[in-house]
């Protein structure tokens, strides 16, 4: 069985957040989510947190992201090894398994290199095998110290490095897989002489070797899967890296991307083949695309399910569902709850919030339908407005099929409108309209001649 203790207790104080550092944010997704991701997606069954900073914060998200993760408190912090330390019941629970220890702030780390790394680590029957990456810029890192067979000596950090050790490009990546009872004696041992008078995790290295037990390193394929992020800097570096990686995947799969400026698509996001990506679009949450729409520019999707053909033109969907052929926009702004049916036509300054729009119904500019439930082949004028608060209570607006709304009718909800009823301009509609009744509600207008003549209302103009 293979089960995981993922670091999460660092306070990450170079990021000057209020957060702890594992929530910071990667495409919209804290980065503790794409290290949970990737260890379950490598067939990691049991998994156990050691938080710390802000510990709530990081319980909450994990309860709520899956029910069955644990967690373990280390206050105070004294380091990887002393984090690891505090899982010593869960060790004790995997004395026979293989465990895989990693840092919760490194999201760009994938299944496939913690599988082969697993396999590695399997296939040489080692005690401790741990992720080693060769980087251009070691700075900071703990570095691989071999001897000139190019057998694994140690793990030295940054801080405890001689400037000859501080020469060495392979670096550790603070993910390691242990034998269960190699790892239990190994923290047993641990000490803090060391620079920083913290316990180091990279230690059990040499106290595995010293008992004469199996090591090894396997090297990463690609280095960036290893790197994490201390400052905010470094964020946008993820980022950059994580959205070329989703994008390049989309694009290769028949999604057409023909500028990335700006396109920020999160790792949950599934989009159907041709449709197009214009720039300044951000697609996160479990949002879900069909095939042939054109999405963007300046179009930002949240947990929407989106149809076949639909157009979404400077486009803002939350949390709703939006059918084959709808098209958007520009600015239009779709609220949680909405689902607009098949060939919907929404144009410029139109809002939805809560409300069903049937199929076929058209509201082509500057209104508003909220709380409302409307049917197909509908026609709402320009600056239509759904009154669906009255101060104290929302109410909704349920609109027949065939209606025709005037331009700058009021609705005052609650309020039924038959099917095929036409509402002249102007209306301000508080009571509801049988179907197939004209209703006026505004003021009858009359004009007085010659008014102007005799009363001389305007300024005379200058000669
Ligand atoms: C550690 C490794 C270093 C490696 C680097 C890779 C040690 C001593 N050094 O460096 O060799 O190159 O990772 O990124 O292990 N954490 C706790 N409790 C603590 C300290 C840290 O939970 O008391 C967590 C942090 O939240 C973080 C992870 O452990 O997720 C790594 O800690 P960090 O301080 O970033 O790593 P380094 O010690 O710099
Ligand atoms: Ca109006």
């Amino acid at each position: 069985m293979k089960c995981a203790i993922i670091l999460a207790g660092g306070k990450g104080t170079r990021m000057k957040s209020e957060r702890p550092k594992v929530m910071c944010e990667v495409l919209f997704e804290p980065m503790l989510y794409y290290v949970v991701d990737a260890v379950k997606e490598a067939g990691v069954q049991d998994i156990c947190v050691i938080t710390g900073y802000e510990h709530q914060v990081v319980e909450d998200y994990l309860a709520k992201l899956d029910g069955g993760i644990k967690t373990v408190l280390q206050s105070p912090q004294l380091g990887t090894g002393h984090a690891v330390m505090q899982a010593r019941a869960f060790i004790n629970q995997h004395t026979e398994d293989d465990i895989l220890i990693l840092n919760g702030d490194g999201p760009l780390i994938d299944a496939e290199t913690i599988s082969k790394s697993y396999q590695y680590h399997r296939n040489n029957n080692n005690a401790i095998t741990l992720l080693s990456a060769k980087v251009e810029k070691p700075f900071g890192l703990g570095r691989i110290k071999r001897d000139k067979n190019g057998t694994l000596l140690k793990i030295v950090e940054e801080k405890d490095a001689t400037d000859e050790e501080k020469q060495i490009h392979e670096v550790n990546s603070g993910l390691y897989w242990f034998k269960g009872e190699g790892l239990l004696y190994a923290i047993d041992n641990l000490t803090n002489d060391n620079a920083q008078k913290e316990y180091y995790l990279t230690d059990t290295l040499e106290i595995l070797i010293k008992k004469g037990r199996n090591k090894g390193a396997y090297i990463a394929e690609n280095s960036d899967v290893i790197l994490g992020a201390n400052d905010r800097r470094q964020l946008r570096d993820l980022n950059d890296i994580m959205r070329g990686h989703i994008n390049d995947a989309h694009m290769l799969s028949g999604v057409d991307i023909p500028c990335t400026d700006g396109v920020m698509i999160g790792k949950r996001v599934k989009i159907g083949n041709s449709t197009r990506i214009l720039p300044n679009t951000i697609i996160i949450g479990d949002t879900v695309i069909g095939d042939n729409c054109v999405i963007g520019p300046n179009a930002y999707l949240d947990n929407a399910t989106i149809g076949d053909e639909v157009v979404l033109d400077n486009t803002k969907v939350l949390d709703s569902t939006i059918e084959d052929g709808v098209d958007c926009g520009p600015f239009v702004k779709v609220r949680a709850g909405s689902v607009l049916k098949k060939g919907v036509h929404i144009g410029n300054f139109v809002e939805v919030k809560n409300s069903v729009v049937g199929e076929g119904t058209k509201s082509a500019h500057l209104t508003y339908i909220g709380d409302s439930d409307v049917g197909a082949d509908v026609n709402f004028g320009c600056g239509t407005v759904t009154c669906n608060y009255d101060g104290k209570t929302k109410s909704r607006c349920t609109i027949g099929d065939g209606v025709f709304v005037g331009c700058n009718t009021n609705l005052i909800a609650p309020v039924t409108v038959g099917d095929r009823a036409y509402i002249a301009a102007g209306s301000t509609i508080t009571d509801d309209i049988p179907a197939d009744a004209l209703s006026v509600a505004r003021a009858y207008q009359h004009n007085k001649e010659g008014w102007v003549i005799k009363k001389k209302p305007y300024k005379e103009k200058n000669k």
